[in-house]
């Protein structure tokens, strides 16, 4: 996420406060000082130093990372630590067809965009080509584009950010709108490295116009249906498409965060103003897509943006596949939607909630993984139990299931049926008393450990009188890692028990700063820790590795970090990349031989006041070229694991 900040708190939990529970949390965690110093204000009393009941954080300088870190730098260009290479691999509007034109800033068109690639690049995945082999020389990239930056896109085009959406012309506005959901492209890894094949029937953009199916427990639900789409089974395009998951069979899940953006209108004259509230809606219209497109008027169709927020099952090895909203997801503000095979089969799926006290969630299919029949998963997400998770202080957390006709999921609560508890599923998870927390964005399994971690990148709304042993910091700045553990390591780690412990990985900030209330390993250096982190991958040996976006409020570049979560190095980030002035880092992922990391660039040059005052020219440097998001390929020189 990038421009779009929401100002106040949605969630209407219920949840008592943890204060009274805290005392018992504590008591049973081992006190253990480590390179911060302890008593921060911010902080619950007493519990700096002290969150780590679990696994304790060793002594010395352990990390199971081979490199040596980058020194902490942040300006115009990117840098990556010594021994690395990083090479632009796919900018906003490179070619995606053999027929598309070349990038001219000046001369944009929609047309134009459809067929190159699309703005602010965010969740990345790598599919081996051909399909079902482990190759880490070709493959298809997936890029989800999130959102455009309007003040930065058109040479000759000034307006201040929160301007574009009241001026933008109907030709700027469509642009925005082929300029979002996602990018399928095929690249090769050459002597040159990487490089796109602009010849590949698989190259595909998806926009926010492009039609997709809805399906699963809500499709053709009242509420789902529109002027233009009586069924309420399908829809036209998917937008900030920000998070996403792979699938074992191949398909990517790319979540809509904040759509509601793009909608205009009175929300709060609404019949349903309740949901639309409790979803977000405001009626910004923030780029100004209302003003042309009637369906995202909320008072001209007030069922359209129930057909937004769902996480997109989309298939990038046939360029003629029907992506498809997957409901019994449930309709939120997605992050992200990453997937693991529990032992008995049944597909997982967890997802966090990324706006202030929002909540973590977890899909069970019904169905099992079948590895040796690629269509038989193809519906396999439609089924299945949604939960929500409550956080208990002793270190314990419970999985609630958001199913109809439970506990107070009736008909006189507002749930009529099952479609009713997805559509708002918010509203459903405050009725459960699920556990606020700060803001959740990645949320993945390790795959060696089967824990599983959720990170919450800030909040700084949430109150002293609200914090709890889940989100322990008040004015929370800076962020934390969360480690959920299930019964059972590694591949008998059981991710469907409704009971799970939890502990506390990292509490991100300065760790020199007593004030922040960080908490890393002790062998952490002024290099290495990070604050504000967003999305993570894991490598083959279990290794963590994090995107941030938010330093740059603390005048710092978002990077990228790999850090341990097991063994002696645990808690000991040491940072790998850093990213140009105004960008963060999102998506990154590996080639299955662990060789080459991927990373979105998103939004560089965002902090610009317009675009006749730009921070960076990243990553051109060309007058007349405005900044542009990019897919950076991080290598070793002369080969090798990232992390070695
Ligand atoms: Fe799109 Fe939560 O970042
Ligand atoms: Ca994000
Ligand atoms: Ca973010
Ligand atoms: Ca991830």
């Amino acid at each position: 996420m990038g421009n779009v900040k929401p100002d106040q708190p949605r969630s209407q939990s219920t949840s008592a406060p943890f204060a009274d529970v805290l005392a018992e949390r504590l008591s049973r965690r081992q006190i253990l000082l480590g390179g911060a110093a302890a008593g921060a204000l911010t902080v619950m009393p007493g519990f700096v130093g002290s969150v780590f009941a679990d696994k304790a954080y060793a002594e010395g300088t352990q990390s199971s990372l081979t490199f040596s870190e980058l020194k902490r730098v942040y300006d115009q260009n990117h840098h990556v630590a010594p021994g690395f290479k990083a090479q632009v691999v796919a900018r906003w509007g490179d070619a995606m067809t053999k027929d598309a034109p070349a990038f001219d800033p000046a001369a944009q068109s929609a047309a134009a965009q459809e067929k190159q690639f699309g703005y602010n690049n965010d969740f990345l995945a790598f599919l081996p080509l051909p399909l079902g082999s482990n190759s880490s020389d070709r493959g298809l990239l997936y890029a989800n584009h999130e959102y455009p930056n309007p003040h930065v896109m058109f040479p000759g085009v000034v307006t201040k950010e929160d301007d574009a959406g009241k001026v933008a012309t109907k030709e700027q506005v469509d642009i925005f709108l082929a300029s979002m959901g996602g990018s399928v492209v095929e690249i090769a890894k050459g002597g040159d490295g990487w490089q796109i094949v602009t010849d590949s029937a698989l190259n595909r953009r998806i926009t926010s116009l492009t039609p997709m199916a809805i399906s699963g427990p809500a499709a053709g639900h009242d509420l789902l249906k529109t002027a233009a789409d009586p069924t309420g089974t399908k829809v036209l395009g998917t937008g900030s498409n920000c998070g996403g998951g792979l699938t074992p069979w191949g398909t990517v899940l790319s979540c809509e965060e904040f759509a509601y953006e793009y909608f205009g209108g009175t929300p709060d004259k609404a019949p349903r103003a309740e949901s639309l509230k409790r979803i977000g809606a405001e009626g910004s219209d923030y780029y100004g897509i209302a003003r042309f497109h009637d369906r995202f008027n909320i008072d001209k169709e007030p069922n359209e943006l129930n057909r937004w927020q769902w996480v997109v099952e989309i298939d990038p090895y046939d360029a003629a596949s029907v992506p498809v909203k997957r409901t019994a997801l449930g309709r939120f503000g997605h992050e992200g939607a990453t997937v693991v095979v529990n032992k008995d089969g049944k597909v997982v799926v967890y997802q966090g909630d990324d706006d202030h006290k929002e909540y973590l969630y977890r899909f069970v299919s019904a169905g099992a993984f079948d590895a040796t029949n690629r269509e038989a998963n193809r519906n396999l997400l439609d089924v299945g139990t949604l939960s929500v998770a409550k956080f208990a202080a002793e270190g314990t957390l419970e999985w609630l299931p958001l199913v109809q006709g439970e506990g107070p999921l009736t008909a006189a609560n507002g749930f009529a049926d099952q479609a009713s508890v997805l559509i708002d599923v918010r509203l459903a998870a405050d009725k459960l008393g699920a556990t606020p927390m700060d803001r959740p964005e990645d949320f993945e399994t390790n795959p060696v450990t089967g824990r599983v971690y959720a990170i919450m990148t800030k909040s700084a709304k949430r109150k002293p009188e609200n914090v709890d042993a889940t989100n322990p910091r008040a004015e929370n700045k800076w962020g934390h890692i969360i480690e959920l553990i299930p019964p059972g390591d590694g591949k008998d780690a059981d991710h469907s028990a409704t009971a799970y412990k939890w502990d506390i990985l990292t509490l991100c900030g300065d760790p020199s700063k007593a004030e922040v209330g960080a908490k890393f390993h002790p062998g952490t250096t002024a290099d290495g820790w990070f604050s504000t982190p967003d999305n993570m991958c894991f490598d083959a040996k279990g290794r963590m590795w994090i995107a941030t976006d938010g330093m740059n409020s603390f005048d710092l570049a978002d990077g990228i970090f790999g850090i341990d979560t097991d063994g002696p190095g645990r808690g000991l980030p040491k940072a790998l990349f850093a990213a140009p002035t105004g960008a963060e880092v999102t998506g990154p992922c590996f080639t299955p031989d662990g060789t080459t990391m991927f990373v979105s660039i998103q939004h560089p040059g965002e902090n610009s006041e317009t675009i006749e005052k730009l921070t960076t020219l990243w990553p051109d440097f060309k007058d007349g070229m405005p900044p542009r998001p990019a897919v950076v390929a991080i290598t070793r020189e002369g080969g090798g694991e990232i992390g070695s």
